[in-house]
């Protein structure tokens, strides 16, 4: 980028006039807009479900407005859900920021973007998530999160190793069964990584034991609940889906029961935690930081791994066996193919894997959507245009066309496992890695009490290198078919070919 350059560009000389951002870049009036109150957004709505996709939506916006990435829309869900669906949608990777820099943004009820969800989800409290950064009680209970993301972090490694054997013994049996046929990744994904969740940020009985064989499911019917007005392609045909998911929320008292047996699960598997912030004196009332580590573990960090772990398996299969060779051959380099739990230290050691999963989180960020009000009235810039917007206006980004700019990622839209792997020149991947913000700020960044940034990032990347780390200790190649839906991929394992010393005496299990 040359800022300087542009100012010097032929429409300054054509006007004199014309206004400039503090980088020289002229500032436009935002492009777009945002149509007939109810029936335009209701419009906008379909077009996203149903009749565009979420992708298309943007980019045929983009295209109309002569390639301008910072546009006004109307964001889904719209009439009768959100209060106000008007928004100004930052597209490419440089206006995107703005949404991560918290003296720009007030992230007030925005985790869900146009509608807020009934607080009688969330014992009538509003949890972290929820709360802005300036908030003084956003400081209070993120330092306990951050304290508990430290304590924990030496169990994240031998609860992912339990969950990933029992995830994959009952994958290869279902492989090998009588019917013999191919597995969903996702059903079990979503049973042992709410265990997982539990195990490594609490200990304790996991919820599959303590509530039972349906724990998940209750896990997911609250997601639901407060996720309904953002899911499509569930229900059929979808007139009725539009009517039943986007139109009125569910009412709450739905999943009170559901709600209820989770609450009195983490009231005892986390009363350590709950227990500690009392005698460290952190001014939370007990309730209401059970109902925020109840938000915590299923909703920020199961809710993730639902979405996560299935794209990273997703890229694996289709890697190929080349990749798996190479995944292997680095793999088994450092960690002993005995079964041993795989650490995190081990797996810092693994250039490639690191890559593989951070290319993952670039082309998937697994939460696309980031929402900010601006604070003040400001200019955001664009690559090639600035652009003035009021205070109290809705930003909003869409993080996947973000982290996929040409302008900053060369063959931006492939999967390029090596990415990050280029471990001579550890500068230029610091910058790459500046543009990777799944976790709501840069990847080379931390999350502290004064920002939004994720404090699960670095169990989440952990835990992503693990799962790549143990495929392939135990196996040297799969196979599997993938079916992109809204909400998360579907993957289905078709083989699984045993590493010769991890089998005993090799082997492969096949649909
Ligand atoms: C794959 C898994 C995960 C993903 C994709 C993910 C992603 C995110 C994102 C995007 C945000 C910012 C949301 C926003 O304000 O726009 C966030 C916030 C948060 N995450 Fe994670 N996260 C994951 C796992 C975890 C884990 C394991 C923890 C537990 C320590 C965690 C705890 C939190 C908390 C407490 C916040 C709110 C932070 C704040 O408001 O300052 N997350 N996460």
């Amino acid at each position: 980028m040359a800022p300087n350059k542009r100012a010097n560009s032929s429409d300054i000389a054509a006007s004199e006039q014309q206004k400039l951002s503090p980088c020289g870049l002229p500032i436009r009036k935002i492009p777009g807009s945002y149509g007939v109150p109810f029936f335009s957004p209701l419009r906008d709505r379909l077009d996203y479900f149903y009749f565009q996709g979420a992708e298309e939506f943007f980019r045929s916006r983009i295209a109309r407005h002569g390639g301008a990435t910072v546009l006004r829309v109307n964001m889904p869900p719209g009439p009768f859900i959100s209060g106000d669906s008007r928004v100004v949608a930052l597209l490419d990777a440089r206006s995107f920021r703005v949404l991560l820099d918290d003296s720009l943004v007030d992230k007030s009820g925005t985790l869900d973007g146009t509608y807020m969800p009934s607080l009688e989800l969330f014992g009538g409290h509003r949890p972290l998530s929820f709360l802005d950064a300036a908030d003084p009680r956003h400081a209070t209970l993120k330092r306990v999160v951050i304290r508990l993301a430290a304590a924990r972090a030496h169990h994240v490694a031998p609860a992912f190793g339990a969950a990933f054997a029992a995830m994959f013994a009952a994958v290869e049996a279902g492989l090998a069964g009588s019917s013999g046929g191919p597995v969903e990744f996702n059903k079990h994904n979503d049973r042992h990584m709410l265990d997982f969740t539990c195990a490594a940020l609490f200990g304790g009985a996991p919820p599959n034991k303590a509530i039972g064989d349906d724990a998940a499911a209750k896990a997911y019917k609250w997601l639901v609940f407060q996720l309904h007005p953002l899911a499509s392609k569930a229900i059929r045909p979808w007139p009725l889906e539009d009517l039943l998911l986007h139109t009125f929320r569910l009412p709450a008292f739905l999943v009170r029961r559901d709600y209820a047996e989770l609450t009195a699960y983490f009231a005892d598997v986390a009363a350590g935690v709950l227990d500690d912030a009392e005698k460290q004196a952190d001014d939370i009332p007990r309730d209401e930081l059970l109902h925020n580590l109840v938000f915590l573990a299923i909703f920020n960090a199961y809710g993730g791994y639902k979405f996560f772990l299935p794209h990273l398996v997703k890229w694996l299969a289709r890697g190929g066996p080349e990749l798996h060779a190479r995944l292997a051959g680095e793999i088994r380099s450092v960690v002993s193919t005995d079964g041993a739990v795989i650490t995190l230290a081990a797996v810092e050691r693994m250039p490639l894997v690191k890559s593989v999963v951070w290319e993952a989180l670039r082309v998937n960020p697994p939460v696309e959507f980031q929402y900010g009000r601006a604070r003040r009235d400001m200019v955001v810039e664009s690559h090639d245009a600035a652009y003035e917007v009021r205070k109290g206006e809705m930003l909003f980004g869409y993080q996947t066309l973000a982290t996929r700019d040409e302008r900053v990622f060369e063959r931006a839209g492939e999967f390029v496992a090596d990415r990050f792997a280029c471990s001579d020149d550890g500068e230029r991947r610091r910058r790459l890695l500046e543009h990777v913000v799944w976790s709501n700020g840069p990847e080379t960044g931390e999350a502290t009490e004064g920002n939004k940034q994720c404090p699960g990032k670095d169990m989440v990347t952990g835990v992503g290198r693990l799962m790549v780390a143990e495929l392939f200790r135990r196996y040297d190649t799969f196979t599997a078919t993938v079916e992109e839906k809204p909400v998360e991929p579907v993957v289905t394992f078709t083989s699984l070919t045993r590493a010769a010393a991890a089998a005993g005496h090799g082997g492969s299990a096949r649909a």
